[in-house]
């Protein structure tokens, strides 16, 4: 496949950077996948707007105009759409401080940031019919990350771990909850929960990321005239919840219907989710 390196577009294998790279040795930098559909990206402006809401809260400047970004986006999906011919391609960039001739924890002044993006294949638009859709399993634990979790940091070591304790227990990822047992997020997704007819999410703070397809799920929920409210829940409000969903930008609106070994609602996926699923798909583009 073909990658976006500083500028250029080259073949993957022949994209190399310096292992001085602050992105390497610190984990410096922020990052973004977006999915696109048949060449048409989802939620493309928010998804440039928290990436520089992110480089800013680092201090790096941005390097692209919104552009200049749609451009890159272009030329990666442009570039490998032989290599995905059903057209459903995510794509990845990264944006790291840039390479350093030392490693010093502070910020160094005058270099310049190392820009790369990757296009790989996600999973086509979700069904429409529960029937249809593959629900996960998911773990729970307390999230041990930091608390600047609204960052969409390449350090993903904490979410990596998180994940893989999951992994490790036979399910597909783990809810976090904080230390006073109020849920956040998961490892890689937004959560939601579904109880009599109204639908909940946590609002966005610090301890979450304010996930593109989270803000579009709430738009096309409000525009569909379903019941829904940004609000913090507890582990047991979890547990005794209809129905629970995951966001995020490669798997859309993901049905859960097993949390830490207890079976969520019906243990099928609920009514709720087919709804919810039209309606974000009404509304994506
Ligand atoms: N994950 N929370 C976390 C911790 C995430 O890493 C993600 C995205 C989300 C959902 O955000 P969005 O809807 O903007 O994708 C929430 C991406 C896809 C990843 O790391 O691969």
């Amino acid at each position: 496949t073909i990658a976006f390196l500083n500028g250029e577009f080259m073949p993957l294998s022949e994209a190399k950077i310096s292992p001085m790279d602050r992105g390497f040795l610190f984990g410096d930098g922020i990052y973004e996948v977006i999915p696109t559909y048949h060449g048409k990206a989802v939620g493309m402006t928010g998804h440039l707007s928290r990436m520089r809401d992110g480089l800013a809260a680092i201090s790096i400047t941005n390097p692209y105009n919104a552009q200049q970004w749609q451009q890159n986006l272009n030329g990666l999906i442009d570039a490998n759409a032989s290599h995905f011919p059903n057209g459903n391609i995510g794509v990845y960039f990264h944006i790291s401080r840039g390479t350093d001739t030392k490693r010093y924890h502070a910020y160094p002044q005058n270099i310049t940031p190392t820009v790369f993006g990757f296009a790989f294949e996600i999973a086509p638009s979700q069904p429409l019919e529960a029937a249809n859709v593959k629900p996960f399993k998911v773990a729970l634990e307390e999230d041990k990350r930091w608390q600047r979790c609204h960052i969409k940091s390449t350090s993903l070591l904490g979410n990596v771990m998180h994940f893989q304790a999951g992994v490790d227990s036979g399910v597909q990822e783990t809810i976090l909850h904080n230390s006073d047992g109020i849920i956040t997020e998961a490892s890689s997704c937004n959560v939601f929960m579904v109880k009599d007819n109204a639908i909940f999410t946590p609002p966005l703070d610090n301890q979450l990321l304010p996930g593109i397809t989270r803000q579009i799920a709430l738009e096309a929920f409000k525009r569909a005239g379903l019941a829904v409210e940004e609000k913090w829940f507890t582990k047991e409000d979890l547990f005794n919840a209809d129905e629970v969903w995951l966001t995020s930008s490669s798997k859309e609106i993901a049905p859960v219907i097993e949390v830490d070994g207890k079976t969520i609602g019906s243990g099928e996926v609920g009514p709720m989710w087919e709804k919810a699923i039209k309606a974000y798909h009404n509304y994506k583009f």
